[in-house]
C-alpha cells in the first residue's frame, strides 16, 4: 500500500510506458487489496488526475467503483459525453451521469461577482455530489486524483476539483493512488491505461469551467458562444500543430457588447477574447506568438459560426499584470 505523503528520494521516475505497467501492476494489486469486495466512489470530472484514478481502479475493482460525472454545464463542448462514451460504454464502468446544469444556471443567475461565482459552483458541486452519495449503499471509500503538486504545494488550482467539506457521515476512507505522481508521471500512466490523447494530455482547465470565462453574470446564450468559441479554437489548434505546444489557451466572452455590421446592417453583439499563454508553473506566463494569418481565419470562423459574436481580441497581456483566466 501506498503510505505516507511523502514521495521516497529513491523513487523512480515514470517515464517510460513499461514504467507506467510496472506502476499499473504494483497499484492495481494494492487498491484489490486495500478495496476487497467493498465499494469505492469517486467524482469524475474527465479531467486527466481523476480519469486515471478511475481507469486504475476499474482495472482493480470493476464495477464495485462508484464513478459519478457531475454536468455543472460549465464544462467544455464534448467533454460530458466523452466522459460517458469512454468510461461507461468503453471500459463497462459504473458510472452515475448528474445532469444538474439547470440547478448550477439557476443558482448563478444574477451573480456577477467572480468570488461568490467560484464558491457557488464550488457549494453546489458538493451538494450534489453529496446526494448522489447518500443514494448508493454501502460505499467505503472515497477515491481522489490527488497528485503530488497538491500535496507539497497544497496550491489552489486544484481545489476546486477535489471533493473536500462533505459531512460526517459522508466521510470515507480515502484511496488516493496517483499521489505520489508528478502530473507528466500521471500522464504517462494514463496513456498505457489506453485513454484517449485528448484526455491524457489535455491543457489545465479549472474547477469553476466556462464560468470564469463567461465573465460578470452568467447568462445561457453567452455561456454557448464562450463554448462554441473555445471549440474553434481548440479544433484550429490542433490543425496547426499548436495544441500539444501552448500551455494553455480558450476563449472569454465579457458581459459588454459593441456595435458591428453584417450583411448591411448594424449589430449590437459581444467580443470574443482569444487568450493563448504558455507558462512553468502559472505563476507567470507568456504570451503565445500566434501567426497572424491563423488568427484572421479563426477570427473569419468565430463571427461566422458563433451567435451574437462580431468582434474577436487576442489578448497580448502577460501575467504580470493579467492574469491567465480573466476572473
Ligand atoms: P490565474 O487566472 O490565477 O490562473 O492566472 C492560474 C491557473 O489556475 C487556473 N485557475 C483555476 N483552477 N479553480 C481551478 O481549479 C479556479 O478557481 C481557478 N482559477 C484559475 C487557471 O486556469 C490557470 O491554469
Amino acid at each position: 500500500m501506498t503510505t505516507g505523503n511523502v514521495r521516497p528520494a529513491d523513487m523512480e521516475r515514470i517515464t517510460t510506458p513499461a514504467l507506467a505497467e510496472k506502476f499499473i501492476a504494483e497499484q492495481v494489486a494494492e487498491l484489490k487489496a486495500q478495496i476487497g469486495d467493498k465499494k469505492v466512489l469517486l467524482a469524475l470530472s474527465g479531467g486527466v488526475d481523476s480519469s486515471v484514478v478511475a481507469a486504475l481502479l476499474i482495472k482493480a475493482v470493476g464495477r464495485q467503483l462508484v464513478c459519478v460525472h457531475v454536468n455543472h454545464g460549465l464544462l467544455r463542448k464534448g467533454e460530458p459525453e466523452q466522459v460517458v462514451k469512454v468510461f461507461r460504454d468503453e471500459m463497462n464502468a459504473n458510472l452515475v451521469y448528474v445532469d444538474a446544469v439547470d440547478r448550477f444556471l439557476d443558482k448563478l443567475e444574477g451573480i456577477a461577482d467572480p468570488e461568490r461565482k467560484r464558491k457557488i459552483i464550488g457549494a453546489e458541486f458538493i451538494r450534489v455530489f453529496e446526494e448522489e452519495a447518500r443514494k448508493q449503499d454501502g460505499i467505503s471509500f472515497l477515491a481522489q486524483g490527488t497528485i503530488y503538486p497538491d500535496i507539497v504545494e497544497s496550491g489552489p488550482v486544484k481545489s476546486h476539483h477535489n471533493v473536500g467539506g462533505l459531512p460526517d457521515d459522508l466521510q470515507f476512507e480515502l484511496v488516493e493512488p496517483v499521489k505520489l505522481l508528478f502530473k507528466d508521471e500521471v500522464r504517462v500512466v494514463g496513456k498505457a491505461l489506453g485513454l484517449p490523447d485528448n484526455m491524457v494530455y489535455r491543457q489545465p482547465f479549472p474547477g469553476p469551467g466556462l464560468g470564469v470565462r463567461c465573465t460578470g453574470a452568467i447568462t445561457r446564450d453567452r455561456l454557448e458562444a464562450v463554448r462554441e468559441s473555445d471549440a474553434i479554437l481548440r479544433e484550429e489548434f490542433a490543425k496547426n500543430g499548436l495544441e500539444g505546444k501552448v500551455w494553455q489557451y480558450f476563449t472569454i466572452v465579457p458581459d459588454f457588447k459593441s456595435t458591428g455590421v453584417k450583411n448591411d446592417l448594424r449589430t449590437y453583439d459581444w467580443p470574443v477574447i482569444i487568450r493563448a499563454v504558455n507558462t512553468r508553473d502559472a505563476m507567470t506566463a507568456t504570451v503565445e506568438n500566434i501567426p497572424f494569418e491563423l488568427l484572421q481565419h479563426i477570427t473569419q470562423r468565430i463571427v461566422t459560426e458563433v451567435k451574437g459574436v462580431n468582434r474577436v481580441l487576442y489578448d497580448l497581456t502577460p501575467k504580470p499584470t493579467g492574469t491567465i483566466e480573466w476572473e
